[in-house]
């Protein structure tokens, strides 16, 4: 089993490539989940909600981060534990880097709370490896054109900036546990890069 984390910045192209690698798993044999945060339980989705919503009482950074860490909380018990228990891969869509990224790096709230935070939160389940779907915030921008927006994605350019930096500082700190892919590929191109990493550290199927 294996928790695999993927990473960037909105319009990155997570999704896809989740996708993609899932159908690989799958003719592989290999049983997994599919997850994603802020979510993956009732009550992470009723938490996502309150995050993403565009009208209402927005969230300080502060109330911000607690709540994507209480829906962490809850998905590392409910589901993400189990799943590794049953020896399933869990390709998670987002996780606590997306916390540093975004509420350090685009919020500016102080690292080591958000670390504390996050070891707490996930009762130190960490990803075998994390990947960084690298696009810059212009090209990210560029792909949400026409999109309705969320919370987030209404920011400014330089908030997602910060958010690119933050992520790019976190592989830079741990490169043994991230691999950094060019975002700007197709998803094909993307899912045969990460088979190979897999392969590399002999965890394929
Ligand atoms: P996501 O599900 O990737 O958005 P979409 O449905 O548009 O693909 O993530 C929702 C937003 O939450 C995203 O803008 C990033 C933000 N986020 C944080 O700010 N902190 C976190 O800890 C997480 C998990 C997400």
């Amino acid at each position: 089993m294996r928790l695999i984390a993927f990473e960037g910045l909105d319009g990155s192209g997570k999704s896809t490539l989740i996708q993609e690698i899932s159908a690989q798993l799958t003719t592989k044999g290999q049983a997994f989940v599919i997850t994603r945060e802020p979510g993956g339980t009732p009550l992470g989705d009723e938490i996502r909600h309150l995050l993403l919503r565009t009208t209402g009482d927005a969230p300080v950074p502060r109330a911000e981060l607690l709540l994507y860490e209480a829906a962490r909380a809850q998905h590392v018990e409910r589901v993400i534990r189990p799943a590794l228990a049953e020896k399933k891969w869990v390709l998670c869509d987002r996780y606590t880097a997306s916390s540093v990224a975004f509420q350090a790096g685009g919020r500016t709230l102080p690292r080591e709370n958000i670390d504390w935070l996050n070891d707490f939160a996930t009762d130190h389940v960490r990803p075998d490896l994390w990947i960084l779907l690298d696009l810059s915030a212009e090209d990210a921008f560029r792909r949400m054109e026409g999109r309705k927006l969320d919370r987030f994605e209404r920011e400014a350019r330089e908030f997602h900036e910060r958010v690119r930096a933050g992520y790019l500082a976190l592989a830079r700190e741990n490169p043994a546990e991230w691999m950094v892919l060019d975002a700007r590929q197709a998803a094909v191109e993307l899912c045969a890069q990460l088979v190979a990493e897999f392969k590399n550290r002999g965890w394929w199927p």
